[in-house]
């Protein structure tokens, strides 16, 4: 064979690679408005970066007729190029062939790219659009998941790892983002369940759709699996760039830091008055983000699981910070089950990649009831006091109003190590809100009174003189100082600034035991 000829033949296995499962499968992939895998590499990466790897690799396999299906590729497109100039690897699924179905090969194939992006620090992003495990290659195609999912295990914290759910994914497509640190969905278009309809259909006998099973609505609201949910593919995938944007390239970096047009020291002046008189009633806390982060942008992850707990990704002065907030709006900011699991989950996220957390405070305590109580708020509501007492990131709490009772304690007190502690003037810390107190602490006074009511008014008042503000504790040191709540921007900045370079250790272990 001529050299010409040896070019051409690879010119024939790079084409049939390229053409995954064929120009019918790939029409009908379009037609359920999904892209292929090498359209969505092209959309995530910077123009001409993508390096791919085993382009020609094939399955071994030979059962079910499977040797007659053997196509350049296996079904994952696997390499690295780059975001923004960033380097990250990637993988992305073909549902066009055998269904994006994982097999040995195609597994081994992953694993390369997982030990790559560990090895040189890179994020690792996954584009999934997959069937689970090649079902007709049975043990090999569990093997490949189960060493999948180990490294999954062993470089979480140590390379950020996002995955994108693009179509239908089943078993081990839905365990491994699982593990990952976030998760994206598109409506419409994609799935993610441990097992389809028919299988659920054929074991327990129950009719559900792919959207009821495990839709983005069932995953974003009710599971909590989901980070963020996008209105098509385009979006998902440039939102994945978004959020690398924020976060380092691995947890031995810090996140970089971009220029800053908007003022360090922008003052917003109706935040002086932007707090209710009225304890009781709600604001949105979303208004006071964007009063303190650059340009007022964030970028929200699990905007509508527990949303009485906000977390976002922001900049202040160009640097990347976490934010958790109560959202007074929505349950008063109560600490419920759900919401204790998203932010502690949130805080770890960012204890292991070097972002400043910075916590904004307005919480009536844990949502008391036999419902949280039954779900295990005590276990639950402990995640997020060990993940911040854990975090030796620089941590700042700006107390807004409310912080009654553990919650105060939980939501980045600094009894639990956080650096800054302010609170607005406007702040009430207590043990209880004045209503439950003066029941417990005042219930015989109120009792013999002559005008219970009225006696119960008047103590409600004298509580909420004595405790409803922040000067006890600023009297004690536990807040560094009451601020002007139109100087917030600047005050977090400063301590942002001043944290940079902080260096705190915990006591040498193998690893804590977070109450799961
Ligand atoms: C082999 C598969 C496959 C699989 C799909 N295909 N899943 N081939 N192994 N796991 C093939 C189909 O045979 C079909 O081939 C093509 O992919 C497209 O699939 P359709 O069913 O036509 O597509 P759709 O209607 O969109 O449904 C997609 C689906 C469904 C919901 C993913 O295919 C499905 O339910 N698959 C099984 C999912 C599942 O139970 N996986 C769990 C595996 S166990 P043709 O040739 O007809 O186009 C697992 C364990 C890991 O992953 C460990 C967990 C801890």
């Amino acid at each position: 064979m001529s050299s010409l000829e040896k070019a051409d033949r690879l010119r024939a296995l790079r084409a049939e690679a390229f053409a995954g499962g064929g120009e019918d499968k790939i029409r009908k992939q379009h037609e359920k408005g999904k892209l292929t895998a090498r359209e969505r590499i092209d959309l995530l990466l910077d123009d001409e970066s993508f390096e791919e790897f085993d382009m020609l690799v094939t399955h071994r396999s030979t059962s079910f007729g499977l040797d007659k299906q053997r196509i350049p590729g296996d079904g994952v497109v696997t390499g690295y190029g780059t975001i923004d100039g960033r380097q990250v690897y990637v993988f992305s699924h073909d549902f066009t062939v055998l269904g994006g179905s994982l097999s040995e090969t195609f597994a081994e194939k992953i694993l390369k790219i997982m030990d790559m992006a560990a090895m040189n620090g890179a994020p690792l992003i996954g584009l999934n659009d997959s069937g689970g495990a090649r079902i007709q290659e049975g043990i090999e195609s569990l093997a490949g998941y189960g060493k999948i999912f180990l490294k999954n295990v062993l470089y979480s914290g140590v390379i950020p790892q996002i995955s994108a759910i693009l179509g239908p994914c089943a078993g081990g497509a839905v365990y491994s983002p699982a593990i990952t640190d976030f998760t994206i969905m598109v409506k419409d278009t994609s799935y993610m369940f441990v097992t389809g309809p028919t299988v659920v259909k054929a074991v327990t006998g129950e009719n559900v759709t792919k959207e009821q099973l495990g839709g983005p609505a069932i995953h974003s609201k009710r599971s909590g699996v989901c980070s963020l949910v996008c209105d098509d593919e385009e979006e998902a995938i440039l939102l994945i760039r978004k959020l690398i944007s924020y976060i380092p390239q691995n947890n031995m970096e810090d996140p970089i830091r971009v220029p800053c047009l908007d003022p360090p020291d922008r003052k917003e002046l109706w935040l002086d008055e932007f707090v209710p008189d009225n304890p009781n009633k709600p604001y949105e806390m979303r208004r006071v983000i964007e009063a303190i982060t650059d340009n007022g942008e964030y970028l929200e992850i699990q905007r509508s699981y527990a949303p009485n707990i906000i977390v976002a990704f922001a900049r202040m002065n160009g640097r990347s910070v976490g934010l958790v907030a109560n959202q007074p709006s929505y349950l008063a900011g109560v600490l419920d089950n759900d919401a204790s699991i998203k932010a502690a989950r949130f805080v770890r996220f960012c204890d292991a990649f070097n972002i400043p957390v910075v916590t904004l405070v307005d919480v009536p305590g844990f949502m008391p009831g036999t419902a949280q109580e039954y779900a295990g708020i005590i276990r639950n509501g402990a995640k997020l006091l060990f993940a911040y007492a854990e975090a030796t990131v620089p941590k700042i709490t700006v107390i807004i109003r409310k912080a009654y009772g553990g919650a105060y304690d939980v939501m980045s007190s600094k009894h639990i190590r956080a650096d800054i502690n302010y609170a607005w003037p406007t702040a009430e810390i207590a043990v209880m809100g004045p209503d439950g107190a003066v029941e417990i602490i005042f219930r015989r006074d109120i009792d013999e009174a002559k005008d219970p009511d009225g006696r119960k008014r008047e103590l409600v008042e004298q509580y909420r003189e004595r405790f409803a503000n922040p000067y006890d504790a600023a009297s004690r040191g536990y807040l560094d100082d009451v601020i002007i709540p139109s100087n917030t921007r600047f005050r977090v900045i400063k301590a942002l600034e001043m944290l940079a370079g902080k260096r705190q250790v915990i006591p040498p272990k193998k690893h804590g035991n977070i109450p799961l």
